[in-house]
């Protein structure tokens, strides 16, 4: 069975595939298929965003298509930036713009208050179905600095409830084991391995 990840950040195509191995599973990527215009995310929830990733995906490729949104939700920004977390320092900002402003804002906040969830929703569509959904969810704080040099986005900032280090002074593989998208994908591969056999 083939399906297509409806996503061309790399960080992401590695953690997804590193989750996704199954036999007879091949996973291709949108680098696969050119010339694809961006999927405009303007849904108002990460469910929203990730159903129409994977159905415009899907109907562009004929393929069982992935996708997934992934928010931070900070406790003190009541829960923001949320399904904005892309773009939480403005249009066209970098990962270290969006870090510089979370840590700024939360400068005066103690250790106490620092608490955060960052949420994944994958969705799977499969050609002429209705896409499924499911979550996974890692609870967190917010750092007061910068540390590690893996992974992306808010990673350096991020330190998982029970752990020390950020996601980014984790390895692929452990970050996987615990982290909301690697929660969500265990139950993606679930799913997958239940269509493969009704195939
Ligand atoms: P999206 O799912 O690509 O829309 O991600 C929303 C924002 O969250 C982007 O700024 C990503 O860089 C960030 N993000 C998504 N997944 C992760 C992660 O696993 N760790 C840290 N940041 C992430």
């Amino acid at each position: 069975m083939e399906i297509v990840l409806a996503t061309r950040n790399r960080n992401k195509v590695k953690e997804i595939s590193e989750k996704l191995k199954i036999p007879e599973l091949s996973i291709l990527n949108l680098d696969n298929f050119k010339n694809f215009p961006e999927v405009i995310e303007d849904r108002r929830t990460l469910e929203g965003n990730a159903v129409k990733k994977a159905s415009e995906i899907s109907s562009r490729t004929k393929h069982i298509t992935l996708a997934d949104d992934t928010g931070l939700e900070v406790d003190i920004l009541n829960g923001a930036p949320g399904v904005y977390s892309a773009r939480f320092a403005g249009e066209g900002c970098t990962y270290q713009d969006n870090n510089i402003k979370l840590l700024k804002l939360l400068s005066n906040a103690p250790k106490s208050k620092r608490g955060a969830l960052f949420r994944t929703v994958v969705a799977i569509k499969v050609p002429g179905k209705k896409a499924i959904t499911v979550e996974g969810r890692c609870r967190g704080r917010i750092d007061v600095k910068l540390s590690g040099t893996k992974g992306f986005g808010y990673d350096p900032v991020f330190i998982p409830s029970g752990y020390k280090k950020s996601y980014a002074g984790m390895s692929l593989s452990f970050k996987n084991k615990i982290s909301h998208r690697g929660k969500a994908l265990d139950k993606a591969k679930k799913l997958l391995l239940k269509l493969m056999k009704e195939k």
